[in-house]
């Protein structure tokens, strides 16, 4: 069965990307998507995209960062294969990735240890409802900055034909360990038409 159709054959918008859900869960970040990160986040030191896929956003970090690490879980062709994020005790100055979706939650309470100034997570604006996010994460260690976008992010898997746009909202969620409080930012359309 097509889980994206409605039984009246309307189509179903998503709420969440199309995702194996209980997956490894592999979708590269469209490349205007990291731009308006670096474009308004500044990166000192090294960077590690610690979830790294076949290295969409690496590439665009590479122009933020002199040292950018690149590692996955699952060897997808580039990076270091193999490194678990969920049970990593490495640091670095920063970490900057897009995380499975369905280890959201692990990747944020990992990252906020391991990162020294800057931990930076691509994720559904939605990340922000919940009790139990509210009381794990929100309470505790709320995010910095959240940049919403403007624009909407359609994720597809790698190779796939691109087309149309996503339903789903996306933020980026900045934790910074140089700032007080949080800031609710957006940024300025045309990322897309730049750099798609
Ligand atoms: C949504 S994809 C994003 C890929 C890349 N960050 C990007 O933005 O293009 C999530 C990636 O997380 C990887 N992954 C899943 N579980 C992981 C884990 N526990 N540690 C490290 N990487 C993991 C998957 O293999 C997949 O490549």
């Amino acid at each position: 069965m097509d889980m994206t159709y409605n039984l009246n054959g309307g189509f179903k918008p998503t709420t969440k990307r199309f995702a194996d859900l209980d997956g490894p869960d592999f979708f590269p970040t469209p490349a205007w998507a990291t731009h308006a990160l670096i474009d308004n986040e500044a990166f000192q030191g090294d960077i590690w995209e610690s979830a790294c896929g076949n290295g969409a956003m690496s590439d665009v970090l590479a122009q933020a960062s002199n040292s950018v690490r690149s590692s996955d879980l699952y060897d997808r062709g580039f990076g270091e294969s193999g490194i678990d994020f969920l049970n990593t005790s490495q640091s670095t100055d920063n970490i900057v990735t897009n995380p499975p979706y369905n280890a959201a939650e692990g990747f944020v309470k990992t990252g906020l240890v391991a990162a020294k100034k800057k931990f930076a997570l691509l994720l559904r604006l939605a990340f922000l409802e919940g009790a139990n996010r509210q009381r794990s994460i929100f309470s505790v260690s709320p995010p910095s900055r959240v940049w919403v976008f403007s624009e909407r992010i359609t994720f597809y898997p790698a190779g796939a034909t691109v087309k149309g746009t996503g339903t789903t909202a996306y933020a980026w969620f900045v934790w910074d360990k140089d700032a007080t409080g949080t800031e609710l930012k957006w940024f300025k359309p045309g990322y897309k038409a730049t750099y798609s």
